[in-house]
């Protein structure tokens, strides 16, 4: 059965998304559009090729008009509580752009009503489903134990508007997805940070855009990470540069001269190299592709998506305590943050 979609926020990303993933879907069509800006709904909606009665300004109004299945919020971060409540009380599934929201206590509302209603509530973490991510976690269960992972990523980012005043920036906006790849990797939630954020002179930013913390997963394995949206000159792919030492040698996301892939590196030195878009997922499952699929498959089957809104209490609990931990000056638990029903 092919679900009825809404999509809230077509900018940049929210169009792009539009045009090459919720267009192209096998389990989607659009029911209809919002997007505060006429202007630039009128333009996408035209080349998404969806009919001028389903267009809204007010994405309330589509929600009470359209004969809709399902909404994806991809408009501007700050928005995204709002729209997601607006839907769920609608009775829609929702499925929502990283990061979920930006207030720890509104996450966790969300979760709440999602399941009060019976409705799906996912978040698009879509680097777990990109297949250098997956083979870089095959690698690492073939690695033996895990020992530490160091993570960095840099990146000259010019800040749209809503972000040059949102807090907690960085964490928000970009380390929401190495984060949330931690999680992924290791199987495990992060069970303490220290972490620093800062500015730097000149920035356009209020909110932090660099940051450093560390972390110990449940297990108490330390991860290391350093991000930054605001390095001039070498940029990290988007993933960012890893290394995760294991008991019987070093497995790499990085570009270790064969390009940007995963290596494996045994204790005799011995490489191995899996490109970028070599893993598990055929093409049409990679990134969004594979999380509209999830997507559709949660509500056909009522089985949770491993993204859902409940999972992500994680990714973002620990965010706002390396944000606190870094204020503080203290260590800070994730787990403190989660109050659901
Ligand atoms: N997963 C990824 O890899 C990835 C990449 C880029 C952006 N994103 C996320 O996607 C979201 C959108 O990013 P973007 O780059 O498109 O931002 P953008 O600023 O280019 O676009 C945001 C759009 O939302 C619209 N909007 C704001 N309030 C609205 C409302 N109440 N109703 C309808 N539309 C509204 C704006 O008019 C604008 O067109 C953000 O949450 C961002 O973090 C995710």
């Amino acid at each position: 059965m092919t679900l009825r979609m809404i999509q809230v926020g077509l900018g940049m990303h929210g169009f792009g998304v539009a045009k090459a993933f919720v267009a192209q879907s096998p389990d989607f069509k659009f029911a209809g559009v919002a997007e505060i800006n006429p202007d630039r709904l009128n333009a996408c909606a035209e080349e998404l090729g969806v009919a001028a009665a389903n267009r809204y300004t007010d994405y309330n109004e589509a929600f009470r008009s359209c004969e809709a299945d399902a909404v994806f919020v991809t408009a501007a971060s700050p928005y995204h509580y709002a729209i997601c409540k607006a839907a769920l009380e609608q009775g829609l599934h929702v499925l929502v752009e990283k990061p979920f929201v930006v207030d720890m206590a509104e996450a966790c509302e969300l979760v709440d009503l999602a399941e009060r209603q019976g409705r799906v509530l996912m978040v698009s973490q879509n680097y777990r489903y990109i297949n250098a991510v997956r083979s870089l976690k095959a690698a690492i269960a073939e690695a033996g134990k895990p020992m530490f992972a160091d993570v960095q990523f840099c990146y000259d980012h010019f800040g749209k508007d809503y972000q040059q005043t949102m807090p907690n920036f960085m964490l928000l906006e970009m380390a929401v997805h190495h984060i949330d790849m931690v999680r992924f990797l290791f199987d495990a939630n992060i069970r303490n940070v220290s972490g620093h954020t800062w500015n730097v002179e000149g920035s356009m930013y209020s909110g932090h855009p660099n940051v450093q913390a560390r972390m110990e997963l449940e297990n108490g394995m330390p991860v290391f990470y350093l991000g930054s949206l605001v390095s001039k000159g070498l940029a990290t792919p988007w993933e960012g540069e890893w290394r995760i030492q294991c008991e019987h040698g070093s497995v790499h996301l990085a570009d270790l001269g064969q390009g940007y892939g995963v290596y494996v590196v045994d204790a005799e030195q011995n490489r191995r190299f899996v490109p970028y878009h070599e893993g598990p997922l055929p093409s049409g499952k990679e990134s969004i592709h594979g999380v509209l699929a999830e997507f559709a498959a949660s509500i056909a089957g009522g089985k949770a998506p491993s993204t859902s809104g409940r999972d992500n209490l994680q990714t973002l609990a620990t965010l706002f305590a390396i944000g606190d931990s870094s204020s503080k000056g203290a260590v800070v638990a994730p787990a403190s943050y989660i109050a659901t029903r």
